[in-house]
């Protein structure tokens, strides 16, 4: 047995992984190139390119690969490859910085021209020899996402879509929004489906990379204590909060038809809640895990004895002030219609109809411009049935929570009741925790990492199967029909810099329950 080494006070790693170690245990995907279709854009800058960077860093890229950027906008390798180099930062060397770009070319073309389609195809074929990829190919689509099907029709037509040989192998990736309500999913299932076999699409939802939504499956079915009282039996409800304190930003022209609930809801926030309250899944295999995630989505529901009012509230953020810098409203951002009845926070109360969670609310919230960044789940437990420390009542007792804090100070906190120094029938509320970075001595790294190398190995447990998605569309359209024809009727303003409408409050005090927020 390997040595325990303590890495911070109070909390012991069995053995920490060293980089040599870690190209092990990861699969180094084989030779491959990687084909981003929307590369002049914002996410391959921010996010994409330095994620394919910190892999090639830490020699979990292939030997052998290359990334070729497609978009509208002219623009040549070099300067492609400049704008590559600039998003890098000061990651790494300058001199591994160099050796990275000199992979990324750029071809620039209509998405809905053929004739883009067969330069694509002859450019990967050189490639090909170039990097002895033999027709491995990743596509990422980061295009608006109204050109996803005729992106992936395009593809079909010029060939690109199926493996040319037995080594080879052909992937789509697909950014969120995949749809935007249960039709229009199905259709877009559809006309990808025409294309690819489900089993080469890949649909990211990046909340699924980051490590802190990962452990959740290793905290749950790698220790042997919680699954006891992982049940009604023990758990009262569940709250699940992603807060962001930046607004709407530049992305206006999507958000305005998207909102709180199909930006946050329909992906990540029930990704978080599947994972929170799946069955243990028969392996840590993609068709185990997601068959159980899927079930959950399946049982989802509104309490039958709820007004719509106490199922779901909407909001919209006004002019505020956001650690003490003065921020305008929603509806005074640029490019945002003035009467725009688009919503910026959402709370929904919902129910998993199933034996484990019979008649435990789960209390889900998200908007934009809150107190602060923050996402984090907390199973708020039951009271103690009954009480030996009277005169203290049970009630008095405060429960047992446990919180994922999934961002930011990565980690797990418990809270429970302690004996308080001094009388003798004086307890406190005290907090055991785990902190993913003193723990483990790093930053967890860029979810998007992890992603594209799950892709580029051929893993799908982390991305969103379709009858997953098409469970959560059919869930969320009755909500955003309603929400939809009522306009305004309904929306409930809050200030920038608060914690959201005082209605949602009111959608969890009526049950004699309160948001937790510290
Ligand atoms: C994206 C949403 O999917 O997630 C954004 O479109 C949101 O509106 C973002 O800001 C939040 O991601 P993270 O990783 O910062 O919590």
């Amino acid at each position: 047995m390997p040595a325990e080494t303590s890495l911070a006070q109070g909390v012991t790693v069995s053995r920490v992984i060293t980089k040599e170690e870690l190209c092990v245990l990861e699969k180094v995907p084989a030779p491959c190139g990687i084909i981003i279709f929307g590369a002049s854009g914002d996410l391959t800058h921010r996010k994409l390119l330095p994620a394919l960077f910190s892999l090639y860093l830490e020699k979990l890229l292939p030997n052998q690969f290359y990334i070729l950027g497609v978009a509208r906008s002219a623009m040549t390798d070099p300067a492609f490859q400049e704008r590559a180099l600039e998003c890098l930062g000061q990651a790494g060397t300058s001199g591994a910085r160099h050796e990275f770009v000199r992979r990324c070319g750029y071809l620039s073309g209509d998405y809905q021209d053929s004739r883009t389609y067969e330069v694509l195809g002859q450019r990967l074929m050189g490639l090909d020899r170039v990097y002895e990829t033999v027709g491995r190919r990743l596509f990422y689509l980061s295009t608006p996402p109204s050109l996803y099907g005729a992106i992936s029709k395009k593809l079909g037509a010029a060939g690109l879509s199926k493996a040319g040989s037995p080594d080879a192998w052909v992937r789509l990736v697909v950014e969120k929004p995949f749809g935007s309500n249960l039709q229009s999913a199905t259709q877009l299932n559809k006309a990808l489906h025409e294309v690819f076999q489900e089993n080469q699409i890949y649909r990211i939802d990046h909340y699924l990379g980051k490590e802190t939504v990962q452990n959740i499956l290793m905290f749950r079915f790698a220790n042997a204590i919680y699954q006891p009282i992982w049940n009604n039996k023990y758990i009262d409800h569940v709250q699940i909060t992603a807060a962001e304190s930046a607004g709407v930003e530049h992305r206006a022209g999507y958000y305005e038809n998207a909102g709180a609930l199909r930006d946050m809801f329909q992906n990540h926030l029930f990704q978080l809640l599947s994972l929170v309250a799946m069955e243990p899944p028969s392996s840590f295999s993609a068709d185990a895990v997601r068959d159980e995630k899927a079930k959950v989505l399946a049982s989802l529901c509104f309490s039958k004895d709820c007004d719509w009012e106490d199922r779901a509230v909407r909001g919209q953020y006004e002019a505020g002030a956001i650690a003490g810098e003065v921020v305008p409203g929603y509806r005074q951002e640029p490019a945002v219609n003035p009467e725009s009845s688009t919503e910026t926070y959402a709370a929904l109360k919902v129910e998993i109809d199933n034996w484990r969670w019979h008649g435990v609310p789960f209390y889900l919230r998200s908007g934009k411009r809150l107190a602060e960044r923050t996402t984090d789940i907390r199973i708020i437990f039951k009271h103690v049935p009954t009480s030996i420390f009277q005169p203290l009542m049970a009630d008095q007792i405060s429960p047992n929570i446990l919180r994922f804090r999934i961002q930011p100070n990565e980690g797990i906190a418990l809270c429970f009741e302690a004996k308080h120094p001094g009388p003798k029938l004086c307890m406190s509320t005290v907090t055991m925790h785990f902190d993913y970075e003193e723990a483990f001595g790093i930053r967890p790294p860029e979810a998007y990492a992890r992603l594209f190398q799950d892709v580029m190995i051929g893993d799908q447990t982390l991305f969103a199967r379709q009858d997953w998605l098409a469970h959560s569309w059919r869930f969320l359209d009755p909500v955003l029909e309603r929400w939809a024809e009522r306009k305004e009727t309904g929306l409930a303003f809050y200030p920038a810099g608060s914690w959201g409408p005082a209605e949602a409050d009111d959608l969890i005090q009526k049950d004699g329950r309160q948001w937790l927020t510290t």
